[in-house]
This record gives C-alpha cells, structure tokens and sequence, in this order.
C-alpha cells in the first residue's frame, strides 16, 4: 500500500483536487490518502505556510500531491498576518521552494501530450537546483567578480557600481543526476530519443562540459539516441514538429521557459501536470496557480491535476491505472464530453470529474 500526502492548497485548488480524487475512487487503487495542510491560508493563521505537521505528513508518505497555493509580495504577506504574529520577523518563503530545497527534488518533469489526437508525447525535465537559478545574482560588482567582468566594454563605460551579473552554476554532482535521471525516465516511459537542451555556439565551455557528461552517462543507455540541440532552435520546433521529441533535458532557465513553452503546446494550463523528484521525495501538482479570481465558482478545469494523479501513479509504479486514467481524460477531451469554459465549453469542474469516472466505468 502506496501513502499519499494529500495537500489541496488555495484558490482553485481544493475544487481540482475534490475532483481528480473523486475519479481516483474509481480506480479503486490500494492508496492510503492522507490530507494534510499548505499555503497562504496556514501563513495568514500561523505565520508559517508549511507548518510542521506537514513536514512530518511529508516525512511518513511516499510522495505528494499538491492543489496549488497562492503567493503574494513580501508587504502584503505581512499586513495579513494576525495582530500577535506581525512585526515577529517572520517571512514568507514560497512553500513551493521549500519543498524543492529541503527534499531536494531536483527534477522539474512537464509530460506534454497532444491530448487530442495523440500526435505528440514528449517530457521536458527541467534542472531545479542550479544553472542560471542557482541564486549567484548580483546588482553591483565587488573586486573578484570585477576581475571576470570588468574587461567587457560595456563594463567599462558603466563601472562596478552600474553593471549586475547572473552566474550559470554547472556542478558535475547536478548534471550527471539529472541526466541520469532523464536517461531511465526515458528508458522507463519507452521513449528512444533524449534532446539535451543548451547553447553550445554561445556558452562554449560550460556547454562543453555539459556534452562530455552527457557522453559519459549516455554509454550506459545506448537504447537511447541522444542529441545537443540549441534551446532557440528547440523553441521553434516544439511548435512546429513536437511530434520529434521524447525527453528534452534543460538547466534551470532553459527548461523554466520550455516547460511553459510545452504547456502552450499542450493547450494551456488547465491541461498540463508536473512532478518534481528527486532521490528521496517527489511532489505532483498542476502547473497552473491557484486563479483566486475563480476560487469557489467550480469552473476550473480538473484536467491538469488528473493528469499530475497520473503521473503520480507512474512513479509510484502503478503505471497500469495511469494509463487509464490518462486514456479517459483524453477520451473525455477528444469526444468533448464535458469541457470546461477554457477549452471553449460551459461545463463546470464536477461535470467534467463524473464525465471522466464515466469513462473509467466503461472499461
Ligand atoms: P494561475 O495559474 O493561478 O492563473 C492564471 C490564469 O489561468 C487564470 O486567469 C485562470 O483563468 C487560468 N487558469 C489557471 N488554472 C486553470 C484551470 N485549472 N482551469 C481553467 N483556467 C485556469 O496564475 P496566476 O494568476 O499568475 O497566479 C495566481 C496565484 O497562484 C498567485 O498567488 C501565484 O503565486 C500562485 N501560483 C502558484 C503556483 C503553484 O502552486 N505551483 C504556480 C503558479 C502560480
Ligand atoms: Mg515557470
């Protein structure tokens, strides 16, 4: 018996999250689910958006799934906190990158699938921990950054003072896990292709050092073919041809921008899921937020967060289930059975959950 710490969140969340489980019971699947709390509400309550229990529900479950939780500026984070807990120092720290520090999950995985008429099925897994994110980001040069910088004409004309810096931090500890990651997830999800995403004719030595890490873990996967592609070029084709694509592996930034990319793709966001892994924790949610503005009025497309169960189930090895539960979502979605107002329909959250139950009954 697989545990799954159960975390609706905020806003919308909550609504796909009643839903996606309603079509979970169908499934009848040997999960022990376990609800817990996260987000703005435990923050305006407590001052803390993961508040301990949590962590320890986190502690004791396999993986994670997460409705969405809301975020707002450090100003307003403070003014909705209870009279006794203001001006206590407390900060809100995005809960969201709590969880992919402290379980160092360093693995941002985007299935986007052509749901549709099937025409694609490609994964990207973004790099979470370092590249151009890896927080080296400076406004104002001190004397050892001024050293690497100074000498660019630019530089000089501004100063120091005048001149911020972002550093791409490349550790072989953080390649080889990611690749190695995006090797078995291809081998495991029957892909034969993995694009590593970069800009080899721009950042020549850290890309360089990416390619011979990449040769390095690639001999021990010679079922899959691999390749370098620049990310531009990636951008263009993921439009174009997505049908070309199995796993595309990207840094940080790179991968930030085509995992959205990848969403537009699919259809937007009220259809795409995310897993984030890493060796000792994973959490799936949708990647759309919590849209307060739809809070409450059960119009919010469930479509992405039975996705993420999917996936879910995936890496909890229950790949059978998935499958189904990912060729009913495409049935409803294809015959367009229940659609919600952002696939151009009228169908409420509920209607599209007992459309997709339906759908699973039938088999
Ligand atoms: P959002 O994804 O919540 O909403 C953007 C727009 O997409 C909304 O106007 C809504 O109409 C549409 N949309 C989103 N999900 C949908 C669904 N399931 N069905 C139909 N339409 C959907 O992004 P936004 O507005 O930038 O952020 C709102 C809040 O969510 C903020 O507090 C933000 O910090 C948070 N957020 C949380 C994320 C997370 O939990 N991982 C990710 C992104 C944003
Ligand atoms: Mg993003």
């Amino acid at each position: 018996m697989k545990s799954v710490a159960v975390l609706p969140g905020d806003g919308i969340g909550p609504e796909v999250t009643s839903a996606a489980l309603d079509v979970v019971d169908q499934l009848g699947l040997p999960l022990d689910l376990r609800f817990g709390e996260i987000g703005w509400e435990c923050w305006r309550q407590e001052g803390d958006p993961v508040p301990q229990r949590t962590w320890k529900l986190l502690e004791e479950t396999d993986t994670c799934l997460l409705g969405a939780i809301t975020s707002k500026p450090l100003r307003e984070a403070e003014a909705e906190l209870p009279d006794g807990l203001r001006g206590t120092g407390l900060t809100f720290v995005s809960p969201v990158i709590q969880l992919r520090q402290r379980l160092g999950l360093y693995a941002n995985v985007r299935p986007v699938a052509d749901l549709a008429d099937g025409r694609f099925d490609f994964t990207v897994i973004r790099e979470n921990t370092e590249g151009l994110y890896a927080g080296f980001d400076f406004h104002g040069v001190d004397d050892a950054l001024w050293n690497v910088v100074g000498g660019h004409p630019n530089a000089q004309v501004s100063g120091p003072g005048a001149t911020s810096v972002t550093l791409r931090l490349q550790t072989e500890f953080g390649m080889d896990r990611l690749l190695r990651y995006g090797f078995a997830h291809a081998r495991s999800r029957g892909y034969t292709r993995l694009t590593l995403v970069d800009k080899p004719n721009v950042l020549r030595h850290s890309s360089n050092h990416l390619r011979e890490r990449l040769e390095l873990v690639a001999a021990d996967y010679s079922d899959i073919e691999t390749e370098i592609l620049n990310v531009d070029a990636v951008a263009l084709w993921m439009v174009r041809r997505p049908e070309r694509f199995g796993v595309l592996v990207a840094e940080n930034m790179f991968g930030d921008i085509l995992s959205d990319l990848g969403a537009g793709v699919m259809g937007g966001l009220g259809l795409a899921p995310s897993g984030n892994i890493g060796d000792h924790g994973s959490y799936f949610e949708p990647v759309h937020g919590s849209a307060p503005g739809m809070a409450g009025q059960g119009r919010a497309n469930p479509m992405a967060m039975m996705l993420a169960v999917a996936q879910m189930l995936d890496h909890l090895d229950l790949s059978v289930p998935a499958d189904e539960l990912r060729a009913a979502v495409r049935t409803v979605a294809t015959r367009r059975t229940a659609v919600t107002y952002d696939m151009g329909g009228t169908s409420g959250t509920r209607e599209v959950a007992q459309a997709v139950a339906d759908e699973l009954a039938q088999r």
